[in-house]
């Protein structure tokens, strides 16, 4: 068994560890709500989504419905999607191009730019005192055509949250022409916690990731931890193929995985421009959503190619291994018989994790 190479870019050394409890306890996740999640950058979209004035997608970030619009000037916005009036969730369906929103409750409606333009239920004099009545923005930044908001108006701006994760970023030059191809979600029985650990170790992937063992090569298989993300992977093996498709002559010829802070992750996989973004969203402390979006050149699944199919064949086996080993991990958090993990040399990244997550509660 080859063990993966964890190298350190920060000047920092981690050492502490969660105990399981935390795992396992409503309460700390009531404190990661308020600690981590209200105040860290979540991806919410592509600007692929939002080419043209007018178009909008709607999200929910930690429960909060937001609406994410180009207005009819060009200029991309976002703002909670809750009328003003009475705080009715707003605009209803996912996507859309529109020039007016209306509340469908009372019929109040806004300009693209979040201003109020009519309040047909205030007339006369009272209209006066609705008229500053508009849609709450919220914080909002994109970079490398990745849409991201943040609830916490003081919080750092994206472009320094995350060291040079973006100039690397940046190097996959066909970001910028993906598109929003399929999303899909699935909840599984364990702590969001617990599959971000999964995710930033590789030991476990010859036992459990038959296929990713035999697709990459593992000899060459690195882990970086860096600021606020790591990331890891390596280069295909010879004469890998997806169906005919040489893996070698591909675009990208070997899996980036990145990891950050505190529950996103970015792959790219072997094969052509692609990008996939895995959130792990806590529903309660023991159950997860994961959320999965693809991103390949096309806007639909039905547009996309044999070999980007296979691409997703591929991670999406990898994923439903991990679920199911984290689904069995939270069965033994729960247990009397131990309290702590025990961590090697190439588990470091969790170690970072644990670490910011106990500084972030302040433990
Ligand atoms: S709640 Fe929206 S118009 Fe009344
Ligand atoms: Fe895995």
């Amino acid at each position: 068994m080859a063990y993966n190479k964890v190298q350190n870019a920060t000047n920092r050394t981690f050492e502490r560890t969660m105990t399981y409890d935390m795992y396992t306890d409503p309460k700390v996740l009531e404190k990661e709500r308020e600690l981590i999640f209200d105040k860290t950058w979540h991806l919410v979209g592509h600007v692929s989504q939002v080419e043209k004035a007018g178009q909008f997608f709607t999200a929910e970030v930690m429960n909060e419905p937001i609406i994410i619009m180009r207005g009819t000037d060009e200029v991309l916005r976002a703002f909670y999607n809750v009328c003003p009036h009475r705080a009715t969730k707003l605009e209803k369906n996912e996507f859309g191009k529109k020039k007016i929103l209306q509340c469908m409750y009372h019929g109040w409606t806004f300009k693209t730019d979040g201003k109020l333009n009519k309040a047909p239920n205030f007339r006369g004099e009272e209209e006066a005192c609705v008229k500053d009545a508009c849609l709450r923005s919220v914080r909002m930044e994109v970079l490398e055509s990745l849409i991201f908001v943040n609830l916490d108006d003081d919080a750092k701006p994206l472009s320094e949250s995350y060291g040079d994760f973006f100039d690397r970023l940046s190097k996959f030059e066909f970001l910028s022409d993906l598109k929003r191809t399929h999303r899909k979600t699935r909840i599984f029985k364990s702590n969001w916690k617990a599959f971000i650990d999964n995710y930033l170790e590789c030991d476990h992937c010859h036992v459990a990731h038959p296929s990713f063992v035999d697709t990459l090569d593992m000899d060459d298989y690195q882990i970086i931890t860096c600021e606020n993300y790591s990331f890891q992977g390596s280069i295909v093996k010879p004469d890998k193929q997806y169906g005919e498709v040489d893996l070698n002559e591909s675009e990208m010829q070997g899996g980036s995985f990145f990891w950050l802070w505190p529950n996103l992750m970015l792959t790219f996989y072997p094969g052509p421009g692609n990008m996939a973004s895995i959130e792990m969203i806590p529903i309660d402390h023991e159950t997860t959503m994961a959320v999965y979006t693809y991103y390949f050149r096309e806007d639909s699944l039905d547009k996309i190619s044999q070999e980007e199919k296979d691409l997703m064949t591929f991670a999406e086996q990898v994923r439903s291994e991990d679920i199911e080993l984290v689904e069995l991990e939270q069965i033994g958090f729960r247990s009397r018989a131990f309290n702590r993990g025990r961590f090697s040399q190439s588990e470091q990244a969790i170690v970072q994790f644990h670490e910011m997550v106990l500084e972030a509660l302040d433990e």
